[in-house]
């Protein structure tokens, strides 16, 4: 029996091991057969469009493009998708060219495809990593079936920075939290094999320090220290390496005065080296040319070198590769060997995909029509933007609402919008695809709902990208709405950004409901003051005067699909709302960056004199911290136990934790430390466990965690991972203020 066991192990190795080999062997023996040029081939990457006639090149120089695939100069191409279209396309390269090998086709799947999921900071909000995983995996359902291989997703950039964006795409501030996304995403994009035709590569994006661009303008410079760099910005890229990502992608900024695609010390010591990482990197759109005007590169040529050296492997749109590296490598400046390299990187990438044994395998036109917005991925979608809810405030109880017997009036430009909820970044989602608020409130029919927008929504469609504004200076809608909103039991407004207000290029140097929107709310709340707002943004913002005003503020991001219904089904309590803010929101603009883990500093005050870390004219407090979200349900924590398991350098954690109301309901148990003093500064508290947890009315739960060196350690300034003994604060509670604390001395 035994023995039976041993072969059978052996045998599972062996073949594990055969399979890692065989591509070795394929990818060598096919380097073997392929010129300098060929080889470079691989390392590019062009744009298409999606032309219903079949695949176009952008630029309209179509000869050479086309010529460029059918002699194998081109690795892989991005935004071109469909089953058919693919198909095309790569029947030019594998019958036309020498060797036949495949093109790899790309695109950036954020959330969801077809079938559009909440933002991705939304999904964060969740704290449901198999929720998390499971918007990827449908994402990479619809998207294999319209032919493609592999997305430009997760992004997994930390940022502190409201203004920036880009935060819409990412998972918020913290790298613990980051890290859980990092890998839920990977795995459910990837699945648990990359050859099935129902999986996608994934790709780590931006390596490295994109989000902490300064003062939150995108491609804008980062400046960080070793001890963020290595604590903050890489775990959750290290999570995703250790998850399997098939690719990573670098970045527009410079990081401490190198730009991140021609870093070495972050492509070859650390992501290849330390990491051992045997993945391959691509550029950001066109960051290799863009090396010249950060003043890093000469030239163009110098650029094509730079990048090479420093390990990006294919070039996104610079079409610096193509022409400068042959003839770097005859002028004997670039070695072939790392040439070899990086196409052996990109090669290794096909043969895992599976597209050297089918390159048309993907590429079903009946498992596209079947599967694309499929009701049962609509239903998922709208289940995660349920998920995905942060009840930020309410007062009196004022949520949920009653089903029967109210007036209500909807107002806000977003209330009846059908596409700002589908957010940005969903370049296979089409516009009006989501449910608005009134066609979800209008499924409760035993209210009065009485509908005025009071505000529109300025802008238009360019091509592939939206340019919308909320209406900045006709008021003539205001005097309707606040008609409406008179005397009514209760007013919901859906204000905050349109979906195309964050994103990339979309920074923000005003953090307030952008528009009129203010003096919307205002206005009705002369009249009526029972208001639920309900925000649509894809950050967080400053909306000071709404929590000191408003009674019920319900942050509802932007959702996707599903949307109003998600929304509506919060408000009257049919969904017990558990989300939890994954990025602080600021009081104002001048707080940020402002983030829950932050340093004590020596002089942390308060104290009577002015000679404290603090501003004259704000407190330091956020508006709402990292962490908070609440329930109709009411939650309390007792019983915190810690056993410090001193020989072990770590400690048990238990924790009660109790529904007392009467609703069911789900909360987020948060477990944060602080190490008080070490050989390198470490931040008041920094999460480091969390379970998401359902407990039925009057409950009671006991929640273990376990804590060990990994949890308790950090990077020192040599990017060393230590621990070093000492006291520590043990916190557990529903957010990262207050909360349950033990101290504990290793
Ligand atoms: C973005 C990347 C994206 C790429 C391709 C760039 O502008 O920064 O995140 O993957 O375009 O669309």
């Amino acid at each position: 029996m035994k023995n039976t066991v041993f072969i059978f192990l052996v045998s599972i190795l062996f073949t594990a091991q055969t399979v890692a080999q065989n591509y070795d062997k394929q990818v060598d023996d096919l380097l073997k057969k392929m010129t300098l040029e060929e080889k470079i081939g691989q390392m590019n990457q062009y744009t298409g469009f999606f032309d219903i006639t079949g695949p176009a090149p952008m630029d309209g120089d179509s000869k050479v493009k086309y010529d460029d695939i059918k002699s194998g100069r081109v690795g892989s191409m991005l935004n071109v998708r469909g089953a058919k279209q693919i198909r095309e396309m790569q029947k030019l390269a594998v019958e036309n060219s020498r060797l036949g090998i495949p093109i790899v086709f790309a695109m950036d799947v954020i959330h969801g495809h077809k079938t559009v999921f909440p933002i991705p900071l939304a999904e964060a909000a969740s704290w449901d990593m198999e929720a998390i995983e499971q918007g990827a995996r449908i994402a990479a359902i619809e998207a294999s079936a319209e032919g493609l291989h592999w997305t430009f997703a997760p992004m997994v950039d930390i940022s502190r920075d409201a203004r920036w964006g880009r935060v819409m795409e990412g998972g918020g501030e913290d790298p613990y939290l980051g890290s859980q996304i990092a890998a839920a995403r990977v795995k459910g994009f990837q699945g648990t094999d990359l050859s099935a035709t129902n999986t996608i590569a994934a790709c780590a994006k931006h390596f490295a320090g994109y989000g902490f661009a300064e003062a939150g303008k995108d491609y804008n410079t980062s400046d960080v220290g070793t001890s963020t760099l290595y604590n903050v910005i890489l775990p959750p890229f290290k999570a995703a390496a250790e998850a399997g990502v098939a690719s990573f992608m670098n970045s527009f900024n410079t990081l401490n005065g190198i730009p991140a695609t021609g870093d070495r010390f972050l492509q070859r010591d650390i992501l290849k080296g330390s990491w051992n990482y045997d993945g391959m990197m691509v550029s950001d759109w066109g960051s290799i040319g863009e090396m010249v005007p950060h003043g890093f590169a000469k030239d163009g040529r110098h650029a094509a070198l730079l990048a090479a050296q420093a390990g990006s492997d294919m070039d996104m749109e610079s079409h610096l590769y193509k022409v400068h590296l042959a003839e770097l490598v005859k002028s004997g400046e670039l070695d072939e060997k790392l040439i070899d390299d990086a196409a052996r990187r990109v090669l290794l990438l096909k043969y895992k995909l599976g597209l050297f044994d089918d390159p048309y395998k993907y590429s079903d036109e009946l498992r596209e029509k079947e599967l694309l917005m499929h009701p049962d991925h609509i239903a998922t979608a709208t289940e995660m933007a349920k998920k995905s809810i942060v009840l930020l405030k309410n007062d009196n109880k004022l949520l949920p609402l009653a089903k029967s017997g109210k007036s209500i009036a909807l107002i806000g430009p977003l209330s009846d919008d059908k596409t700002s909820p589908l957010g940005n970044w969903r370049l296979a989602g089409d516009d009006g695809t989501a449910i608005s608020v009134l066609e979800g409130l209008k499924k409760y029919p035993n209210n009065t709902l009485q509908h005025a927008k009071g505000l529109n929504l300025i802008g238009e469609r360019i091509q592939f990208v939206h340019e919308v504004e909320i209406n900045t200076d006709d008021r003539t809608g205001i005097t309707e709405a606040v008609a409406a909103a008179r005397g009514k039991d209760v007013v919901v407004m859906v204000l905050g950004e349109h979906g195309y207000q964050s994103g990339e290029g979309r920074s923000r140097a005003h953090l307030g409901l952008p528009g009129l929107q203010q003096e919307l709310l205002e206005a009705v709340y002369e009249v009526n003051q029972n208001i639920v707002l309900v925000l649509m943004n894809g950050r967080p913002l400053a909306i000071d005067w709404a929590n000191e005003n408003i009674p019920a503020i319900v942050e509802a991001w932007q959702l996707g699909i599903g949307s109003g219904d998600a929304i509506a089904s919060v408000l009257y309590g049919d969904t017990n709302p558990s989300g939890k803010l994954p990025m602080t929101f600021p009081k104002t603009i001048g707080q940020v960056p402002i983030y829950y883990n932050f340093m004590n500093t020596g002089r942390p005050g308060p104290i009577e004199m002015v000679f404290w870390s603090h501003y004259i004219d704000e407190t330091n407090a956020p508006l709402y911290p990292f962490g908070h979200g609440l329930s109709y349900a009411d939650f309390s924590y007792s019983d915190l136990n810690v056993t410090s398991k001193a020989m072990l350098n770590g400690a048990k954690v238990s924790v009660n934790v109790t529904n007392n109301s009467t609703v069911d309901g789900h909360e987020v148990v948060q477990l944060y430390i602080r190490d008080y003093f070490a050989s390198v500064v470490r931040p008041i508290k920094e999460l480091k466990a969390f379970e998401k947890v359902f407990l039925k009315a009057g409950e009671s739960k006991t929640i273990l965690f376990d804590l060990g060196e990994d949890e308790l350690g950090f990077y020192n300034n040599q990017g060393k991972f230590v621990f070093e003994k000492g006291k520590f604060d043990i916190m557990v509670g529903g957010s990262s203020m207050g909360g349950l604390v033990k101290t504990i001395d290793l």
